[in-house]
């Protein structure tokens, strides 16, 4: 049984202090710690960094990097790093991909790299004189906001625009200053968030001397992560005739345009729709050391931008040919945060050739069109268990302890028949008594 224990203080233990607390509270089995123990990187140093990247690390929790090669991205060949635990994805990406390499490759383009932030506020005095107010600071607080926007000038980004925005219609008082960035090669968080800290601390400096205090109240400043205007498109099309079936094409190119129309009009399937996309998305973003939580949300929203949730990728046949595509906007980085800091993520960005952020915006789209087509492609043909049996099949053997002989003999025997966990585990069983009888001879 384990024990609940509330604590105080626990950040500012050693490691093993903490360890100890938890064999005491919630781990009492000394092969579990030992188990945690076990994870800890040999190299003290490399363990040391990642135990920097969070607060109260105690182990390391491992998924696989892993290579989907053949990417044909606008003529580039790329072999793509994905960091994923889906045991289908890196296999439906490498097939997708082998695929678009023969039919021409994918075809990416940055359609703009605007980023935003808020400062939200509420004003209870009249708006002239907030209007007023914004409009005789703006180009003094950009001025003075110089030490913070240098550099990112330098490497050709900086504020590209700061706006008051009215919302009193919404929330009584409600105003907001939108601010649009462009942060080069970072994703830009730290930047935009410090623009907006430093702005809005300028504003309550100075507005007592304007005005009364007490009209002005700075709610929250933060980066948004819907950023429908950083945008990337990607697309692959090619002759009906060489499409990967061998029945009728025609009929496969249309099951598949009804199958991508089924999620823009269906939102149950939508989102799963858009999930399979997000599988090859997240798996690169990870192992580029990007933030897949803004990516996913910034995605989910923008596939909702109509006012209802729909497909993120479209497909049409147009004269002859098949055509299947998405926008979808990528806030990702090359420099800062954990892409240099994370040896692994620094590699996965080399693996890419070391891409600018804009490149690695068409490889991810790309990749997750590539996981796209995989996906619909098995729905509206075979179904996805048959392609996932065998990884299923390799999972469910682990979970069991199968030993080399036994997952050999297992996966022959599954080859032409349904697996699922007890089919496996009888299967197990009969090869596991028939030595046991054998030994017993
Ligand atoms: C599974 O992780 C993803 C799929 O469900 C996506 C889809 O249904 O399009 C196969």
């Amino acid at each position: 049984m384990r024990s609940q224990a509330y604590v105080e203080g626990f950040s500012k233990w050693d490691k093993n202090k903490k360890i100890a607390w938890l064999s005491e509270h919630y781990l009492r089995d000394e092969q579990d710690i030992n188990l945690l123990k076990k994870y800890w990187h040999p190299d003290k140093k490399i363990q040391a960094l990642h135990d920097g990247f969070i607060e109260n690390p105690v182990g390391n929790y491992y998924l696989p990097f892993s290579i989907a090669p053949n990417f044909l991205i606008n003529g580039e060949l790329y072999a793509v790093p994905m960091v994923i635990e889906e045991s289908s994805v890196v296999a439906a990406a490498s097939k997708a991909a082998k695929f678009w390499y023969r039919a021409g490759g994918f075809h990416a383009e940055v359609i703009s790299t605007v980023k935003t932030g808020h400062i939200h506020l509420f004003f209870y005095g009249d708006k002239n004189k907030l209007t007023r107010f914004f409009e005789e600071k703006k180009e003094i607080y950009l001025q003075r906001l110089k030490p913070f926007t240098e550099n990112m000038e330098r490497r050709g980004g900086g504020i590209l625009s700061v706006e008051l925005k009215d919302y009193t219609d919404r929330k009584a008082g409600y105003y907001v200053i939108e601010f649009k960035f462009n942060t080069a090669d970072s994703m830009g968080a730290n930047f935009i968030n410090t623009i907006l800290e430093e702005w809005a601390e300028y504003m309550e400096e100075d507005y007592p001397g304007y005005g009364d205090a007490n009209e002005l109240e700075i709610i929250m400043r933060i980066l948004s992560n819907y950023n429908p205007e950083c945008l990337v498109k990607v697309e692959v099309r090619a002759p009906v005739e060489q499409l990967p079936v061998a029945g009728n094409k025609m009929q496969y190119a249309r099951r598949f345009v009804d199958a991508v129309d089924i999620a823009r009009i269906n939102k149950f399937r939508a989102v799963t729709h858009n999930k399979g996309i997000m599988n090859g998305i997240d798996a690169v973003v990870l192992a580029t050391g990007n933030d897949f939580r803004a990516v996913e949300a910034g995605a989910h929203a923008y596939a909702a931008r109509n006012g209802r949730y729909e497909s993120l990728s479209y497909a049409r046949t147009e004269n002859g040919n098949f055509i299947f595509g998405m926008e979808i906007p990528l806030n990702l980085g090359v420099v800062g945060g954990l892409t240099r800091t994370h040896p692994m993520a620094r590699l996965g960005l080399k693996i890419l050739g070391d891409p600018s952020a804009e490149e690695l915006m068409k490889i991810v789209a790309s990749v997750g069109l590539a996981q796209n087509f995989s996906a619909v492609n098995s729905l509206i043909t075979e179904g996805i268990q048959k392609g996932h049996m065998k990884m299923h099949l390799n999972n469910i053997l682990l979970q069991f302890d199968a030993s080399e002989t036994e997952k050999q003999q297992l996966f022959e025997y599954f080859k032409d028949k349904k697996v699922h966990v007890k089919a496996v585990k009888d299967q197990l069983n009969v090869l596991r008594n028939k030595k046991t009888t054998e030994n017993d001879k």
